[in-house]
């Protein structure tokens, strides 16, 4: 087992109500004026919003609203959210919402001491050494960005997508009520559970595969999350299965189910030039990208794929034939795809068939222009990337 780092800092409040501990939370971690970050309708017409006011009123805590951050969350809001801090004197960000919202409160958290441009983070230009302290209401899961060391933010100046990693932004706590997520439409709450997914799949397709214990752990999420999603689906109020899912979406990316390091990561990397350049929900690309990712990395190491298969698509082990049964796993999780309701081509998620142009563009800005490769499974090249695109189309 390669060595790794397991840090995983975030107070998790879990459970019907979890909301109500909100105020004596953010004293506990030190906030005294805090930001309350948040999207557009959701928390608001769910009374959510509402209610976290009153509590921190109650709490005498102070606080200043920013509300409509956009999925895909712009480099124009942050900006505006550092500026807004800086201004009321703000020591604390609590993200109530989904990922974008949580990502838009980390990069104002790095953002509000640093002197330069906040983007020099997502570039690699600077790295952090300090930030504001950020926790979250989460009512979607997906992102995984309530314990993760992420954060994702598009630059509308050239459609550029780019991801921070810092362990520093991990939240402080997050408040986790499944009953909150009652209200997703079927489709975020397919994009959800097919990106709690991918995060474990990333770190299972791996250079290593010698994790045994984050291996059966990995399987064991998949087919929960398999199985979780199709209740929800046809009863939105199950809390048993809304929970599920929802601790998964928390475990899938704080690393219990892999080491991030010797993950792949290619598939994310391809699907966040779709969302970025056709502002599409971000499950939903993944869903689009890794059947052919799959099928153009198979052969890098077949065994993994048939044990993927196996263990997780259920297919039947034909040992006269591990190609054919590694070919069958990555089929089964197509028809899963749609049997949720995710689009399995681009054509099927922009809306309109792709030019060749558009994929060219992605799969240069995806390497940077040709001065990195993507993955680990099998390093990917612009053309390499090109032809994943392609099949996908
Ligand atoms: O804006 P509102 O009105 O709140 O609506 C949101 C949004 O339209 C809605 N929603 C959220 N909770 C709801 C709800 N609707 C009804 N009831 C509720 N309880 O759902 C929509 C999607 O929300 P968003 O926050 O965008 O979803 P998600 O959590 O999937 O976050 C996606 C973003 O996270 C990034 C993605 O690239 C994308 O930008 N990621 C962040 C990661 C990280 N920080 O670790 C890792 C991921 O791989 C991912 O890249
Ligand atoms: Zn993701």
């Amino acid at each position: 087992m390669k060595d790794f780092l397991f840090y995983a800092p975030t107070e998790v409040q879990f459970g019907k109500q979890s909301e109500e501990l909100v105020a004596d939370l953010v004293k506990k971690y030190g906030g005294t004026k805090v930001l309350l970050h948040y999207g557009g309708q959701s928390a608001k017409r769910s009374g959510l919003l509402d209610k976290i006011c009153r509590l921190l009123n109650e709490g005498g805590i102070e606080y200043i609203e920013l509300g409509g951050v956009v999925p895909n969350p712009r480099l124009s809001k942050v900006k505006e959210g550092i500026a807004l801090c800086r201004q009321q004197g703000i020591d604390f960000i609590l993200a109530v919402g989904g990922g974008s919202v949580i990502d838009s409160s980390k990069a104002i958290a790095y953002g509000v001491p640093y002197e330069g441009d906040v983007w020099d983070f997502y570039i690699g230009k600077a790295e952090a050494t300090t930030c504001l302290p950020v926790a979250t209401v989460l009512t979607i899961p997906a992102a995984g960005s309530e314990m993760s060391e992420a954060s994702v933010i598009t630059n509308e100046d050239g459609d550029i997508k780019l991801g921070y990693s810092n362990n520093i932004c991990r939240p402080k706590f997050a408040i986790m009520n499944p009953e909150r997520t009652f209200t997703l439409p079927p489709y975020q709450t397919a994009a959800g559970v097919t990106d709690i997914m991918l995060h474990t799949q990333e770190r299972y397709f791996n250079t290593e595969c010698d994790m045994t214990i984050a291996d059966t752990i990995a399987e064991a999420l998949l087919r929960t999350m398999k199985e979780c999603v199709f209740a929800v689906l046809e009863n939105p109020e199950d809390y048993r299965n809304r929970a599920q899912i929802m601790w998964a979406g928390s475990l899938a990316h704080n690393d219990v189910t892999g080491n991030r390091l010797t993950g792949d990561w290619a598939t994310h990397s391809i699907e966040h030039e779709l969302s970025a350049m056709f502002d599409v929900t971000h499950g939903a690309g993944l869903a689009v990208v890794w059947p052919s990712w799959a099928r153009y990395v198979y052969k890098e190491n077949m065994s993994r794929f048939v044990r993927f298969a196996v263990n997780v698509m259920g297919v039947e082990n034909d040992f006269t034939d591990p190609e054919g049964t590694a070919l069958k796993g990555i089929e089964a999780m197509k028809r899963f795809y749609r049997a949720i309701g995710m689009p399995t081509t681009i054509r099927e998620l922009i809306g309109r068939d792709i030019t060749d142009d558009e994929i060219k563009e992605m799969a240069s800005k995806c390497t940077r222009g040709g001065t990195i490769t993507q993955g680990r499974f099998k390093k990917l090249t612009t053309a390499d990337i090109e032809a994943i695109y392609q099949l996908a189309r």
